[in-house]
């Protein structure tokens, strides 16, 4: 549909507002509201944590009586069930609001519909697909998530100019990337749930995966680190799984490789680590069983971080939604060294172009960023 000059400003500012609860409200969705009359806004909300008041109730609540007979522009249709707070449509339908106008509806199998056939039932307009596809995008996490159960991949390298993504062996400085790259990293390091990393990459750099250069969210702490480790090589005494009692480490294995190793499996274990199986795939562990059992303990936005190996698989199968890239303005030099994406044994990535592609300066570095597929 094409939006009123009205309808695309007066959703706009609710997607704005929406976006404040980006980081703090997931697993919920971020939705932001405003009531207008006469032309004029007249109240505004938005969701602002998890378990806390919805958008529509903060922006009717600043309303007041200016609410009846007026307008809501929503960015997500409105509840109609019980959740951690009541349904937002018995406040919107108290309020006396005329009309009700929503971006996109609900995915949300409770919802899905019901809360828009809840107010016109109760004799409201509703309009919805104003700047429907701004919406979905704002959201794409809760969409992902809702719709195929598994959370919003991001995969983030750095490498050089040249394409190779390792420092020179006994570099004074570890890293590829500037340190301003670093913290915009961090940045989104602290958006997510969890910083997957593969056992090469943990075998090779003991990162610590942590959010550091930035400080953390206040309603959400360090993302959990997850390891890929099929074998079971890691060492209990390196980073990060020596610090998983500070900030958690959920280790992906076999079955197979825990009756093999018993005794390197209780020590992760004792030293806090959390080992979960998953079935075994061509290169390690199913990245698919992987990202749905992420999916299942609440998780809506990841941040792969490596290596060319994990990399290869993850985009192999189609699993990435979107990708950060930060260039260097190095050479490598090094012709044996690996690239971004390794492809042993004759696996192929299926052709895909970048969405949505945008370049930007970082420090010194150029970032790449774009979207891959549907979400
Ligand atoms: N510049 C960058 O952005 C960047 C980022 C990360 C790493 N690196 C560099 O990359 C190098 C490590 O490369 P790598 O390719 O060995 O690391 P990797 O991709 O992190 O690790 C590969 C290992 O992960 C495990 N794995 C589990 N499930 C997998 C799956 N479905 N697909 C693929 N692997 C899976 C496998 O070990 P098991 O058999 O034990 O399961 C596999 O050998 C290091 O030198 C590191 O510095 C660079």
């Amino acid at each position: 549909m094409k939006p009123s000059t009205h309808d695309r400003k007066f959703m706009t500012r609710a997607m704005e507002l929406a976006a404040r609860g980006l980081g703090q409200v997931e697993p919920n969705p971020m939705v932001g509201a405003v009531v207008v009359r006469g032309g004029r806004i007249v109240g505004e909300g938005w969701h602002g944590r998890f378990g806390g008041p919805h958008a529509e109730v903060g922006a009717l609540q600043e309303a007041g009586p200016l609410a009846r007979g007026a307008r809501l522009y929503v960015s997500l249709e409105p509840c109609c069930h019980w959740g951690k707070t009541p349904p937002c449509t018995d406040a919107v339908i108290a309020a006396g609001i005329r009309h009700v106008v929503a971006a996109v509806t609900d995915p949300f199998q409770e919802v899905a519909g019901k809360g828009l056939a809840a107010l016109r039932a109760a004799g409201i307009k509703t309009t919805v697909g104003v700047l429907e596809e701004e919406a979905r995008r704002l959201n794409a996490a809760y969409f992902k998530r809702m719709l195929t159960g598994l959370p919003l991949v991001i995969a983030k390298w750095a490498m050089t100019l040249d394409g190779r993504v390792t420092a020179p062996t006994g570099s004074k400085d570890p890293w590829i990337s500037s340190e301003e790259s670093r913290r915009r990293v961090h940045e989104v390091r602290r958006l997510v749930d969890a910083v997957i990393v593969g056992a090469g990459t943990v075998l090779a750099d003991h990162p610590q995966l942590t959010v550091r250069h930035v400080p953390t969210l206040p309603e959400r702490g360090q993302p959990v680190r997850v390891v890929l480790d099929a074998q079971l090589r890691v060492d209990p005494s390196e980073e990060p799984m020596r610090s998983a009692r500070q900030v958690p480490v959920l280790i992906y294995t076999t079955a197979a490789a825990v009756k093999r190793r018993r005794s390197r499996a209780a020590r992760l274990r004792k030293t806090g680590c959390e080992l979960a199986n998953v079935v075994a795939a061509k290169d390690g562990v199913s990245l698919r069983e992987v990202l749905a059992d992420l999916g299942r303990r609440g998780m809506s936005r990841v941040l792969v971080e490596g290596g060319p190996h994990v990399f290869g698989s993850l985009l192999a199968e189609g699993l990435a939604d979107r990708v950060m890239i930060f260039i260097a303005p190095t050479l490598a030099g090094r012709t044996g060294d690996p690239g971004p994406v390794a492809l042993p044994g004759g696996r192929k990535i299926a052709p895909a172009s970048i969405l949505d592609m945008t370049f930007e300066p970082s420090g010194p570095d150029l970032l790449v960023q774009g979207r891959l597929g549907e979400f």
